[in-house]
């Protein structure tokens, strides 16, 4: 199977202090407490870190499905907070692919359909629709499968078919929450090996993940503890090390190498 993923420009993203308050009645849930963090494109980046540390909240945020209570999201170089609600709408459509741990397919609609779907939305006549969207279903290795419903896919057959219509326009970020949380390790594997490919033809990819092995395909992992960034690690040798250094930089970070990994502390 082979994955060829088209690069849009330059698709980097850059959080400021960024807080999440939700309110609940008379209770305030602090989810995310001040996180500062820069992927740049093509970078592949493990978000890791106790239940309720506030990874899906940040995964929210990265994707537009919710907006920080407190700090700012520039994404490509556009503020988040100045765009409209169809300026979202187009980017949480086109600019973004969203893979999740319940894949989120329509049961009634076939593995076509589902995959047409955010083309659909997106306006795309039917001629182009058919032709992209059997592509990005060819990329999956699902061809022979496409008038299947969801329920007569196993379950690595469904996430492949979420991840299909998240790359159907090309997204500049993947966005991936525990994809491989309802999946048995091998079929886990096969899945990371998707993205692996994903990432090699240039895909901008952050997955959020319980698991080492998982992680592992990732060039960087960073840590949230209770809504804040515990720790930022690089694999050394990646572009991100190459790469994101001078970011880190610019942020009062430390870069040291520690064994096999490239170390990124906060200094105060
Ligand atoms: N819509 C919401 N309303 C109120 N509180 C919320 C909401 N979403 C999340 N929270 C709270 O924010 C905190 C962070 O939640 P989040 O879902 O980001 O955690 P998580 O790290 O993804 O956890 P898990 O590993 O269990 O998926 C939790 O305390 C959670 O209860
Ligand atoms: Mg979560």
């Amino acid at each position: 199977m082979k994955l060829v993923q088209a690069t849009n420009g330059s698709s980097t993203l850059s959080l400021r202090d960024v807080e999440k308050t939700y309110v609940m009645g008379s209770e305030e849930v602090h989810a995310l407490r001040g996180v500062s963090l820069e992927v740049g494109r093509n970078e592949y980046v493990a978000i890791m870190g106790p239940s309720g540390s506030g990874k899906s909240t940040l995964m929210n945020v990265i994707g537009c499905l919710d907006v920080p209570s407190k700090g700012t999201y520039c994404l490509e170089g556009q503020m988040v907070a100045d765009m409209s609600e169809s300026q979202l709408a187009e980017i949480r459509n086109l600019r973004i692919g969203f893979v999740f741990q319940t894949f989120n397919l329509i049961p009634r609609a076939n593995v076509f359909h589902n995959v047409e779907l955010p083309l659909i939305y997106g306006g795309v006549r039917r001629a182009e629709r058919r032709e992209r969207a059997a592509e990005a279903i060819e990329q999956v290795g699902l061809a022979d499968r496409m008038k299947h419903k969801p329920s007569e896919l196993s379950g690595g057959q469904r996430q492949r078919v979420a991840v299909a219509r998240a790359l159907v326009f090309n997204p500049s970020i993947l966005l991936a929450d525990e994809p491989t949380g309802n999946l048995d390790s091998k079929t886990g594997d096969e899945i990371m090996g998707m993205f692996d490919e994903l990432h090699d033809s240039g895909q901008t990819i952050i997955v959020v993940t319980h698991e080492d092995y998982i992680a592992k395909h990732a060039s960087r992992t960073i840590r949230l503890m209770d809504g804040l960034i515990e720790s930022d690690t690089v694999k050394a040798g990646s572009n991100a090390a190459k790469a994101g250094s001078d970011t880190v930089k610019a942020r009062n970070i430390s870069v040291k190498t520690e064994n096999d990994a490239v170390k990124v502390e906060a200094v105060s």
